[in-house]
């Protein structure tokens, strides 16, 4: 392979690959968690939910600590590399059938990249 090119990279496995943060820390921790904020019940939904909504090729995995703490609960969607704020059952909703089925944004639940 000439030094140049750039390497190719096999098709991706999923199509959306979702991470929920679902880290929980020690009660009065300074940066809190997604888990005392109700991660873990949201990402029980999101993985029955896309499943219910017929998604193919998407994954809803639990993820440790993403280090936006602050902003939590949060989930990160890849390949996009989207974040979001997750706070209630209709955010996950709005989440899975704005990005994941329709490949649009949900605008007014996404994090700052900076
Ligand atoms: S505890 Fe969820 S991002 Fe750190």
């Amino acid at each position: 392979m000439n030094q140049t090119e750039l390497p190719v990279d096999p098709p991706q496995f999923y199509d959306a690959h979702l991470f929920v943060c679902c880290n929980k820390r020690a009660e009065g921790h300074p940066r809190g968690s997604c888990a005392a904020k109700g991660a873990e019940g949201l990402r029980d939904y999101m993985k029955t939910r896309a499943k219910a909504m017929g998604l193919k090729r998407v994954r809803v995995n639990m993820a440790g600590c993403l280090d936006r703490c602050e902003h939590g609960p949060c989930m990160v969607i890849y390949p996009e590399g989207v974040w979001y704020k997750i706070e209630t059952e209709a955010d996950v909703d709005h989440v899975l059938t704005a990005h994941v089925r329709d490949g649009g944004r949900a605008q007014e639940l996404m994090l700052p990249n900076a």
